[in-house]
């Protein structure tokens, strides 16, 4: 199979969460298996250069219909570790991708309609003719209505299109004017409820329920999460076009990628371990404390990594890091958010810790760092509101780092509870709570810290038990193989 994903996300080079890692990692996966696959980006300024192999200009002149007139891009082609990327730059007066962040500009939306479109004429242009076209949340939310509405008649007939919602939080509601400047003109034609228009704004068209109407196939990523956006009040207003749409709509539970993600072969840590030689991690556990200047003791360690997005429970967070410097453990946190106001709320949490040992709190993104934190911690919090998937407590098990999760999405479907008597016990593997308030998530901390220090044989099948599961590529690939098979078949 021939496979385009257009995505505004691809690891490590312009990586905001966790959608750059699976189009990493699920592109491998079919480029293993055999299949021709590219990806096509942005061109941001701000991308991590260093990790992109061979860069070039491989497409002068595109010219990209924008407004009424055009606008001229340039495609530079390049390797990322294998995976054959194209990055589109376009010169225009706007600096679409000049900037120094990937999103949270006022002009988001028409940004990536841009982007959308330029992929698009690039597919057009240089003869590509892809049997399937995956695009990915609602930044590329128009691909499936510009193959729909423009390119499937000029040439590109064949080509299906697979759209992945990875959050359903973010949609790209926006006004008409964007319809204009992509060249989507019949506005009473694209408002309708049928199509683009939103369901709650009146004026505005949603550029995700775009993606749901027009695309051949949606998924979501885990099953339990494609079940709570269509059924129970997670789809953010989507629910209605996920019922209509029902028949060519499911959930694909993520991997992670096993070579970034390997104790084994890890250059991010100082001491590579696998479930052979587990008692390595020990040694990770001391250089993460010495490089954050934590107390070296007999507690366990205890981490959350991730964006901070209310989704991800910062409140509950913040909580568990009391509670676990109150009760015999350390904590760790490393996050960073595009809001001011969320950052300066950690800031000042920062401060208020600051002279507590057993305790730190690093803002900023940093990959290496996160890997360290994986490989040195006992357990990781995952307290999510809502969560699609989770790829941190999937890298958690991975480095025999325990996951203590409410049970939502992803988290549902990936982690066991100690004490799950329907489980059979190698496959439990992790603690689980339901309530969305400081009890719930106490009542986990608790049951984990305990079982650490009173039955550290128990605790030690668990962190077996997560490094034995199978949370790669392998099976979801075939899944997404089974899908594109399916659409070009239809
Ligand atoms: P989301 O996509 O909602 O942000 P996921 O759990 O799917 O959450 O993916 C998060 C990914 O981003 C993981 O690979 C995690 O390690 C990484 N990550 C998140 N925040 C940071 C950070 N501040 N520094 C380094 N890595 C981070
Ligand atoms: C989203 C979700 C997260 C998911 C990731 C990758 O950002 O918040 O749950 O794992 O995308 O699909």
């Amino acid at each position: 199979l021939y496979t385009v994903h257009i995505t505004s996300e691809l690891s490590p080079v312009a990586k905001v969460g966790g959608l750059a890692d699976v189009v990493f990692g699920l592109t491998w996966e079919l480029q293993i298996r055999g299949h021709n696959v590219e990806i096509i980006l942005p061109k941001y300024n701000n991308m991590r250069y260093d990790h992109i192999y061979g860069l070039e200009r491989c497409f002068e002149d595109l010219w990209v219909p924008w407004h009424n007139g055009a606008i001229h891009c340039t495609v530079y082609f390049g390797f990322v570790y294998g995976r054959k990327c194209y990055f589109i730059e376009p010169h225009s007066n706007d600096c679409f991708f000049e900037r120094n962040k990937f999103y949270g500009d006022h002009d988001d939306v028409f940004r990536f309609a841009f982007f959308s479109r330029a992929a698009m004429e690039f597919l057009l242009k240089s003869g590509k003719r892809p049997d399937i076209i995956h695009c990915h949340d609602w930044q590329t939310g128009l691909v499936p209505v510009f193959q729909w509405e423009i390119y499937h008649r000029l040439g590109m007939h064949d080509s299906r299109v697979c759209y992945t919602i990875h959050n359903f939080k973010h949609q790209g509601v926006c006004g008409p004017q964007v319809l204009d400047a992509a060249g989507l003109h019949r506005h009473e034609y694209y408002y309708s409820k049928e199509r683009l228009g939103d369901y709650n704004y009146p004026e505005a068209i949603n550029l995700m329920k775009g993606g749901i109407v027009y695309s051949n196939f949606i998924t979501t990523v885990s099953p339990t999460h494609a079940g709570e956006a269509k059924d129970k009040g997670q789809g953010f207003g989507l629910e209605p076009a996920l019922h209509i749409h029902g028949g060519k709509y499911g959930g694909v539970l993520n991997g992670i990628d096993y070579e970034v993600w390997n104790p084994k072969t890890d250059c991010h840590i100082p001491v590579q371990y696998s479930s052979e030689n587990i008692d390595q991690k020990y040694e990770n556990k001391r250089a993460l404390r010495e490089r954050l200047l934590m107390a070296d003791n007999e507690k366990p360690i205890i981490a959350f990594v991730g964006r901070l997005d209310p989704q991800k429970g910062l409140d509950l967070i913040r909580h568990a890091l009391f509670y676990c410097v109150n009760h015999g453990a350390q904590f760790i946190m490393l996050g960073s958010s595009p809001d001011p106001s969320i950052d300066s709320y950690f800031w000042r949490l920062k401060g208020e810790i600051n002279e507590n040992p057993d305790s730190h709190i690093e803002i900023g993104f940093n990959e290496e760092l996160a890997h360290l934190i994986y490989a040195g911690s006992d357990m990781m919090v995952v307290p999510s509101r809502f969560e699609p998937c989770g790829l941190t407590q999937l890298i958690a098990m991975r480095y025999g780092a325990v996951p203590l999760v409410r049970s939502v999405g992803g988290l549902a479907d990936t982690v066991f509870d100690k004490d799950h008597a329907d489980k059979p016990l190698d496959q439990r593997n992790g603690y689980v709570f339901h309530n969305d308030d400081y009890g719930g998530i106490e009542s986990a901390l608790s049951r984990a810290i305990s079982c650490y220090y009173m039955y550290p044989d128990h605790f030690r099948n668990l962190m077996l038990n997560g490094m034995a599961s199978d949370y790669s590529w392998n099976v979801p690939g075939q899944h997404y193989l089974n899908i594109y098979n399916y659409i070009r078949a239809k």
